[in-house]
């Protein structure tokens, strides 16, 4: 299974997300190959944030080698599941979506009928308890969509 998560920079939210996936993953042992791309161009080649280094950090996981990227069109034929960190990065990857493409393209929080972990907002302009939350948001909506990929 192919999972690409996204947010806007690729700094912030969805190298988090990458990170904490993998780890929920290998830890529920579920074969998950992972990769995470912003819809903007900003950022592209940078390391993750280094509030995103710091949080995830903390709880032992190491995302310093992830680089930015942006959504290319190849990937929603290259992924299964491209997953939006909030509405707004869902808008976007819809406009780019090709009509019969392999990728299920949702966003992270709602990636199933009737669940709802919210958005994961953008913690950029904020300080570091916005990191400490979005961790905690990721690690919850993780480890429910890990556990629902092998029902
Ligand atoms: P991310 O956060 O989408 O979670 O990576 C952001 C990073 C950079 C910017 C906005 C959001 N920016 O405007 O540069």
């Amino acid at each position: 299974m192919k999972v690409l998560t996204v947010c806007l920079g690729n700094i912030c939210r969805s190298p988090a997300a990458q990170g904490i996936l993998q780890h929920v993953a290998d830890q529920q042992g579920v074969a998950l190959e992972l990769d995470s791309a912003g819809t903007a161009a900003y950022h592209i080649g940078k390391q993750p944030d280094k509030r995103s280094i710091k949080a995830l950090n903390e709880v032992g996981l190491d995302i310093t080698h992830q680089r930015a990227r942006q959504v290319a069109q190849d990937d929603f034929d290259q992924f299964d599941w491209i997953l939006a960190m909030d509405s707004e990065n869902l808008a976007n990857l819809k406009r780019l979506k090709p009509a019969n493409c392999r990728a299920k393209v949702v966003m992270f929080g709602r990636y199933r009928d009737g669940v709802n972990f919210g958005e994961v907002d953008d913690p950029y302009y904020g300080g570091d308890s916005g990191f400490a939350s979005m961790r905690e948001q990721l690690f919850e909506i993780a480890e429910d969509f890990v556990a629902n990929l092998t029902k």
